[in-house]
């Protein structure tokens, strides 16, 4: 198990991340290749950035259409590129139960708190407006809820003082690209078993 298809929407840092891994860091040692990267809308920086280091980048716009019709679409591009763990990454939209049936325990997400807190969007903001002194980012399995299937990893970030939106999502970020490629590691060379709703490292 070690092709990747990666989803984005936008800017696709964690997605770079990913690539930089694999091409020279533990992912690489592994074997692991990125298959494809697919945005669901055109103006997604990453998609520029994956054509620019070679990789087939897919443009499947998802405006307008029915999640099922959409998913299903999503779904037959990951197979035609015979996608064995789909990446979530910065990918704005909730998957269907249909899409995620085809891709049991192998769909990973990355989220910008130290999920259950703050879920859903803005989840920096959130952070800010609640007063938390600690935030973080989650990289977990997905299932039919949002933002909430088993937790792979986490990491932990401070909240400071004179922190605003812009800041803090910047500190996270780089922790985002740190455990984003760890846990891959960890689901593709298979060291976990699931337990209920924990990852336990084997
Ligand atoms: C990241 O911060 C990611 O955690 C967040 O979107 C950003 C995408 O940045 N995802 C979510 O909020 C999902 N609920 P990127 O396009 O540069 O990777």
């Amino acid at each position: 198990m070690k092709r990747l298809g990666i989803l984005i929407s936008g800017r696709g840092s964690n997605f770079e991340a990913i690539a930089e891994n694999v091409a020279s860091g533990a992912l690489g040692v592994l074997g692991v290749e990125i298959a494809v990267v697919i945005s669901n809308r055109a103006e997604a920086r990453g998609l520029e950035a994956a054509l620019a280091r070679g990789m087939n980048a897919v443009c499947l716009p998802s405006k307008g259409l029915d999640r099922e019709v959409y998913d299903r679409m999503l779904v037959a591009e990951l197979h035609k590129h015979d996608v064995d763990l789909v990446c979530l990454a910065g990918f704005m939209r909730l998957l269907s139960a249909g899409f995620i049936r085809e891709f049991p325990n192998r769909i990973l997400n990355i989220h910008p708190s130290l999920l259950p807190a703050f879920p859903g969007l803005d989840a920096q903001h959130q952070a800010l407006a609640h007063g938390v002194k600690i935030t973080g980012c989650t990289v977990h399995f997905v299932d039919e809820d949002l933002d909430a299937g088993p937790i792979v990893i986490q990491a932990a970030v401070p909240v400071l003082d004179d922190d605003t939106e812009e800041t803090l999502s910047a500190r996270i970020l780089k922790q985002e690209h740190r455990i984003y490629a760890e846990a891959i590691g960890i689901v593709i060379a298979g060291k976990y078993r699931v337990e209920g709703r924990r990852v336990l490292l084997t």
